[in-house]
Formats: structure tokens, C-alpha cells, sequence
């Protein structure tokens, strides 16, 4: 078999994706010849956050149809697939379900092999999808909605970690800030499009651990200082001081990701870094890293924007890397489960070289 076809399910959260990805059997970095999304983010907004019961009725409605639109998308059908490749965790369990469930049934009908694939290890790698894609290492900070982490990554599932947030992560704390501005659910979005018309220098909001000598966050203490502060504001805020708490607020989380990033690249001698995670298309964010990486010689990655935040393309890259690299061989068997929680290192093989693409 010179390439194989992967079909990838996502539904850990509040986006149900699929996606096709073909990959060149002996390396070389994998295609992405259609994706399908469908955000539940309107359904959700009534409630100001996600409803994990409804999330999982909405996959169970959309995954099919997309299902077929990627396949038509890709000029395929479901008799090209040669493996299916899914999110087993971590995320909502129901959610995951709905995938695994899917994958599964897919995998047994078709005959061919199904792979549970680490959500932040689909981040991690949704770099390679991007017309800029990165060479290994590099130091990876991921920033999703329920992770903040630095690692060194040396090659596909070899993974170590660097440093995390002891409490909140990033997207969190962007969502979190937001609903106390008053923004509406999703908040981390919303927060930054507001902070565009924002004076970052209003406030001052506390950069937690930048001086702590570890490669740690904690973002828990910025959510109480913007109470503190909107509570000492008069009510209801003008839209000039909403738009100065955005922009503080948005400061200081990007202030500390950057700071420690650069750390993390001094620590480990490399010259090259990997943004990936939801926030990773927070515009602030990039334009104050690649200006302090330009200025270090560091390269720097992020996925296609449409591919920060979670799709089922970055599941198929993930399984088919997986896949090329030889760390793991899907099977064909269909006794799924999912793993609310799944600590990223458990699927990594840090002793063990392997490389990607060897062509
Ligand atoms: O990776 P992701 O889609 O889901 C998780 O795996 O958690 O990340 C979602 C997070 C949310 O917290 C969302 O508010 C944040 O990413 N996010 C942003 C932006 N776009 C998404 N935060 C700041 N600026 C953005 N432009
Ligand atoms: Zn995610």
C-alpha cells in the first residue's frame, strides 16, 4: 500500500468534525483532503456555557451528514477508508461516545481498523496541516479551553512536559474574564474581538508565576483581580472601560505565554516553537510571539486558523502520524471506550525514538 486514507471523528466537546487525510505509507507529511464541521456553539449560547447532554444528542445528529459531506468533499466513499480514527478523550464522555461509538460501528462494517486518538495530541500535531508546517523538535505550547502546557517534543509521541497550569488554563481564563465583562458564551473569541478597541495599559492585572523559575501557570488569580476590579467599576460598565478590561485582560494572559514560552525555548536549546490549542488563533497572542521569537531567531508554527480550535482534521493527521511513525497500529477491535480524563503522557513514548517522515 503506498498511502492509506484515515477518516477522522471529533466530538469531545461542543464541534462535531470529520475529516479525510491521506498519508504516504513510507513518511512524507499527510494530506487533508476534506473536512466537515459543525459548531454547536448557537445551541449552547442560550445557556451561557456547554450542556454536556445536548452536546451529545447534536453529535449523534450531525456526524453522519458530515460524515458524507467529507467524503464527497474528498471525491471518496466509504470503501477508500482504510482506517478509522477517532477522539477517545480527554473531553465530555457522553461527546466522546457518540465518536467512539461511530468510529467503531464504521470500523467493523467496513472491516478495517479504528484508532482512539488523544485530543491535545491532535492539537499538538494540527500544526503539520498548515502550509508552514514545522520539523521536529520543537518546544509545543498548547492553550485549549481546558489545557495549558509547554513540552518538548522530539517526535511523534515523544512528548515530555515542561511546565502546566496549576489551576485554570488559558482559554478558560479568557472565558472566564469574558462573562464577568459580560460578554456572551464563547467567551474566549468574543473577549478578543472587544480587546481590539481596547487600551491595554488601563489596567493592571497581575502576571501570576511570570517569576517563578518553573515553566508553571496559574491563571486563577487573573479571574479574581477582573471581579475585583469590575466590582469597583460603577455598573453598568461603559463600552470603552469593557473594551479596557478586554484588552488588559487579554495583556497579561498573553504577556505570561510569552514570556514563558521563550523560557521554555532558552531551557531547551531549540530555535523552534509550536503554538496549537483553541487560543492559538488569538491574534494578540501571535503578533507578540512572533515578534519575541523573530527578535531570538525562533521559528514559529501555528495551525491554519479555521484549525485552532477543534475539528476532525487534526484527529485524522494525529492517527495517520501515529500510523506512519510505527507507535501505533490500529486494530480491529471494535471494544471501544473513552477516557474523560487521559493525561496527555500517557501516550507518549518519550524513551523511545521515533521519527517522523523519513523521506
Ligand atoms: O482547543 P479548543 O477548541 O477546545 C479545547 O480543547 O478546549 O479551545 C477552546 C478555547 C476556548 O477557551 C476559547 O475561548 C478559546 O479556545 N479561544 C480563544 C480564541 N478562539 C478560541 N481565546 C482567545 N482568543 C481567540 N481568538
Ligand atoms: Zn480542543
Amino acid at each position: 500500500m503506498s498511502s492509506f486514507l484515515v477518516l477522522g471523528i471529533e466530538s469531545s466537546c461542543d464541534e462535531t468534525g470529520v475529516a479525510l487525510v491521506r498519508a504516504p505509507a513510507d513518511g512524507g507529511v499527510p494530506q487533508l483532503l476534506a473536512h466537515a464541521l459543525h459548531s454547536q456553539v448557537a445551541m449552547h449560547a442560550d445557556y451561557g456555557g456547554v450542556v454536556p447532554e445536548l452536546a451529545s444528542r447534536d453529535h449523534i445528529r450531525r456526524v453522519l451528514p458530515l460524515t458524507s459531506k467529507a467524503l464527497a468533499q474528498a471525491g471518496c466513499t466509504l470503501l477508500n477508508v482504510d482506517a478509522v480514527a477517532f477522539t477517545r478523550g480527554p473531553g465530555l464522555a457522553g461527546a466522546l461516545l457518540v465518536g467512539a461509538g461511530v468510529a467503531c460501528a464504521l470500523g467493523a462494517a467496513l472491516d478495517v481498523p479504528v484508532l482512539g486518538v488523544h485530543h491535545l495530541e491532535g492539537h499538538l500535531l494540527s500544526p503539520f496541516l498548515s502550509a508552514d508546517a514545522p520539523e521536529f523538535p520543537f518546544v509545543a505550547l498548547l492553550v485549549s479551553g481546558g489545557h495549558t502546557q509547554l513540552m518538548r517534543v522530539e517526535g511523534v509521541g515523544q512528548y515530555e512536559l515542561l511546565g502546566e497550569s496549576i489551576d485554570d488554563a488559558a482559554g478558560e481564563a479568557f472565558d472566564k474574564s469574558a462573562k464577568l465583562i459580560g460578554l456572551p458564551y464563547p467567551g474566549g473569541p468574543e473577549l478578543a474581538r472587544l480587546a481590539e478597541r481596547g487600551n491595554a495599559e488601563v489596567f493592571n492585572f497581575p502576571r501570576p508565576l511570570l517569576h517563578s523559575g518553573n515553566l508553571d501557570f496559574s491563571f486563577a488569580g487573573l479571574k479574581t483581580a477582573v471581579l475585583t476590579q469590575v466590582k469597583k467599576l460603577l455598573e453598568p460598565l461603559d463600552e470603552q472601560v469593557r473594551a479596557d478590561l478586554a484588552a488588559s485582560v487579554q495583556a497579561a494572559i498573553v504577556d505570561v505565554l510569552v514570556k514563558k514560552s521563550l523560557s521554555a525555548l532558552r531551557q531547551t536549546r531549540l530555535k523552534r516553537l509550536v503554538v496549537a490549542g483553541g487560543v492559538s488563533a488569538n491574534r494578540a497572542l501571535r503578533e507578540q510571539m512572533n515578534a519575541a521569537c523573530k527578535a531570538r531567531g525562533v521559528r514559529v508554527h501555528y495551525p491554519e486558523l479555521e484549525l485552532c480550535t477543534d475539528n476532525g482534521a487534526m484527529i485524522a493527521m494525529a492517527a495517520a502520524m501515529r500510523m506512519q511513525a510505527g507507535v501505533e497500529v490500529p486494530q480491529k477491535d471494535y471494544s471501544f471506550d473513552v477516557r474523560a480524563r487521559w493525561p496527555l503522557q500517557e501516550v507518549a513514548q518519550i524513551t523511545e525514538k521515533t521519527q517522523h517522515a523519513k523521506a
